[in-house]
Parts: structure tokens; C-alpha cells; sequence
């Protein structure tokens, strides 16, 4: 089994996704160890709690506008725990090379958006201003830009023509919950490999 931190911001439903997986009997080479937050109030908590799994708030407050320093005292929270993977399921912080360096190829994150189309934040509102007509997800490896990593799976959701902001996200959110699991699964039974830009799923 290969232990596993889940960083969230906000509202975890990615995270419950997964911890919901976890509990139906999927996900048979993840233990969810720890859910590691940057924000006291992030509704995620008391979910994952729900779920009886540890949580670490870690306060971005002491380190004012230091990534380095403030990713330094989540590694050592993350090496105290023997965590051996990282998923970022609206982990709404750039990481720096200290974590990046520690976890290579071992950290992942869901994006709402087809990438490299529309990274950052808003990425729903992005796709919806440009007037595409299909988005997704992806889930993809961290390489410490913005977005940038190896794919490892995605998602295509269409964009209907009375979509708000809100209509599409949570289409996409919907995609997300199954995306996320799944790769995870992906990650931790080794079946990636990183091969340059591409990720190669070796299949059952
Ligand atoms: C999700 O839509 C996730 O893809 C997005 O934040 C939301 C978190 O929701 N992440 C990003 O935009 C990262 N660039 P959740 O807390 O309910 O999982």
C-alpha cells in the first residue's frame, strides 16, 4: 500500500470522491493517510474526519509570502506521516521546488480544464469566455510551473450554449470525481510511467 496525502483549500468534494472510492472497497494499493489543509475554515476537513482520516492544518499565516518556507513545513509533516504520495485536489497554492524536489513525479492535481488550454485559476470562466465548445478535466503531474506537468488521464464535457459559470463547473466537477480515483489508482499500483512529456499507462 502506498501512503497518500490529500492537500485541499477548500471544499473537498474531490477529496471525498476519492475517500468515497477508498471506502467501497476501490483503490486497493492507496492508503489515504493524511488530508494536509492551508486554511483552518476549508469545509474538507470535517469531511475527511467524517471518513475518520488524520488532518494537519498547516498556516500559511508565519511564512507571510515564502513558498519555500511554508512548503519546508509541510514536507515535514508529509515525512512524518512516511507519506510517498501527493494529490492536490483544489490545493489552491503554488508549490516550489522544495516539495516538487522531495516527490518527484509523485505529486498530482486536478484541473477544471482541458490542458495546456486554460490553466489557473478560473478555468471554467476561461473556457466559457473564449467560446469553446467542449472542456474537461485533467489530471496531471506536477512539475512546479502552473499546470504545465505530464497528462496522465482527461475528460472531454461539452459546453452547452446556455452554460453560466456555475452550470459548467459543476458538469465538469462531476467528471472530476471519476477522473481523480481513477488516476490515483493509476499512480499508486506503478502502472505510470513518464516518458518526456508523455505518460504511459501500462494497461491490466
Ligand atoms: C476543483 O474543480 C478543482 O479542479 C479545482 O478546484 C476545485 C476544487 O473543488 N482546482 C483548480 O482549479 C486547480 N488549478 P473541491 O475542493 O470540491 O475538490
Amino acid at each position: 500500500m502506498m501512503r497518500v496525502a490529500i492537500l485541499v483549500s477548500g471544499r473537498g468534494s474531490n477529496m471525498e470522491a476519492i475517500l468515497r472510492v477508498k471506502e467501497a472497497g476501490g483503490l486497493p494499493n492507496a492508503e489515504i493517510a493524511l488530508v494536509l489543509s492551508d486554511s483552518a475554515d476549508a469545509p474538507a476537513l470535517e469531511k475527511a474526519q467524517k471518513f475518520g482520516v488524520k488532518t494537519v492544518i498547516v498556516d500559511p499565516k508565519p511564512y507571510r509570502k515564502k513558498r519555500e518556507g511554508y512548503d519546508a513545513a509541510v514536507l515535514e509533516v508529509l515525512r512524518d506521516n512516511n507519506i510517498e504520495l501527493i494529490v492536490l485536489a483544489g490545493f489552491m497554492r503554488l508549490l516550489s521546488r522544495v516539495l516538487i524536489d522531495a516527490y518527484p513525479n509523485r505529486i498530482i492535481n486536478i484541473h477544471p480544464a482541458l490542458l495546456p488550454a486554460f490553466p489557473g485559476l478560473h478555468a471554467q470562466k476561461q473556457a466559457l469566455d473564449h467560446g469553446v465548445k467542449v472542456s474537461g478535466c485533467t489530471v496531471h503531474i506536477v512539475d512546479g510551473d502552473v499546470d504545465t506537468g505530464p497528462i496522465i488521464l482527461q475528460a472531454v464535457v461539452p459546453v452547452l450554449t446556455d452554460d453560466t459559470e456555475e452550470t459548467l463547473s459543476e458538469r465538469i466537477l462531476d467528471y472530476e470525481h471519476r477522473l481523480l480515483p481513477r488516476a490515483l489508482d493509476l499512480a499508486t499500483s506503478e502502472r505510470l510511467r513518464v516518458i518526456g512529456r508523455r505518460v504511459i499507462i501500462d494497461e491490466d
